[in-house]
């Protein structure tokens, strides 16, 4: 039966993402055009800790993954029956969280006897500039920007990168959503600063961010210098909290922006792109002429990037994909 909005000779690739804690399905068809995709976000369930609660992800995956993937067929208007490949993200990320999401893929894969795509996270977040209407052709240097990773890769093909540089300590997210927690923005706060900081004087503040040898970032220094400035404001911080806010985000978008044109000069790139969570950031949008930067609705996790990357990565066969294994590290891949 054909449908509208789904082209002709379609190939339905499901996609299933659970890393962290976003619970994500989308169906994609195999030229990349997106048919539906859901995110859930379980960032309300771990506000009060102030951060992941690995366990609390898990278990809350496990509720959310069957009516995540039953949304999304909804929203498409499609049955199992239509899907043709099945992709999962494997790893990085939390693995009891992962686990969710791959034993699920494995379920659905085995069931129809599909294929199934083990798709890295990392390589999701770059596959999220591979999808149309304005696809990005590598090589390019890219900026990927999370809330577990700062990393500068060199893309020569679609299938995957090098890394060139990456964090020492934290995040640019983490910088992000740890800044906002000392400005009482909640977790996670990194959305909530960028607007703060809109209504903020980015000169009202130095706030130095440290620089490290080659093309790698640290973050946790200018943590400490906003930390140490918000208790020297006592009273004042109340009516000083967008000047903050403004001044530590042109802080870490500068570190951004100096590494990741310092990293194109290098390597000698004529194309930049960003993605991940970060590449939603106003001022990192605005600071970076002529960058390519993942669309909004898929900066942060979702599974249409995955999806997106499993167009370009080897497919395994029924039914050897059963023994598949998570994986927390690249470098426990
Ligand atoms: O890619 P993502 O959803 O998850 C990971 O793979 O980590 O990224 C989430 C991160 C969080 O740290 C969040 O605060 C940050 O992206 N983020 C932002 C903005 N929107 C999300 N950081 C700065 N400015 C934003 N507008
Ligand atoms: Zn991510």
């Amino acid at each position: 039966m054909e449908r509208p909005g789904w082209g002709s000779g379609r190939f339905l690739i499901l996609a299933l993402e659970t890393s962290c804690d976003e619970t994500a399905a989308a169906l994609v068809t195999g030229e990349g055009l997106i048919l539906s995709s859901v995110v859930s976000s379980q960032a309300d369930l771990h506000a009060r800790f102030g951060g992941v609660v690995p366990e609390i992800a898990s278990r809350r995956h496990l509720e959310l993954v069957l009516p995540v993937l039953r949304e999304t067929l909804g929203q498409a208007r499609a049955t199992l029956e239509d899907v043709e490949q099945v992709a999962v993200t494997r790893g990085p990320g939390l693995v009891g969280a992962l686990l969710v999401g791959l034993s699920a893929a494995k379920a659905l894969a085995w069931a129809r006897r599909l294929p199934l795509v083990p798709v890295d996270h990392l390589q999701g977040h770059v596959a999220s500039l591979y999808l149309p209407p304005n696809p990005l052709d590598p090589p390019f240097l890219c900026l990927l920007a999370s809330g577990g990773h700062t990393l500068l890769l060199d893309v020569r093909d679609h299938s995957g990168f090098e890394v060139l540089g990456g964090t020492i300590d934290d995040a640019a997210g983490e910088a992000f959503d740890k800044g906002a927690r000392l400005l009482g923005l909640g977790y996670p706060g990194g959305a909530a600063l960028d607007r703060l900081a809109a209504g903020g004087d980015p000169a009202a503040f130095s706030f130095p961010v440290a620089r490290v040898p080659g093309l790698d970032f640290s973050f946790s220094g200018v943590k400490t210098a906003l930390l140490y400035a918000v208790r020297d404001l006592g009273d004042e911080l109340e009516e000083r909290k967008a000047d903050l806010a403004a001044s530590y985000q042109r802080a870490v978008v500068r570190a951004l922006v100096e590494r990741t044109l310092e990293a194109a000069e290098r390597t000698g790139a004529e194309k930049v792109a960003v993605v991940g969570g970060v590449a939603a950031n106003s001022e990192l949008r605005a600071s970076l002429d002529g960058a390519a930067f993942a669309p909004l609705e898929l900066c942060g996790d979702n599974a249409a990037m995955i999806a997106s990357a499993a167009r370009y990565a080897p497919a395994v066969p029924y039914p050897g994909y059963l023994a598949l294994d998570a994986y927390a590290s690249r470098e426990a891949a």
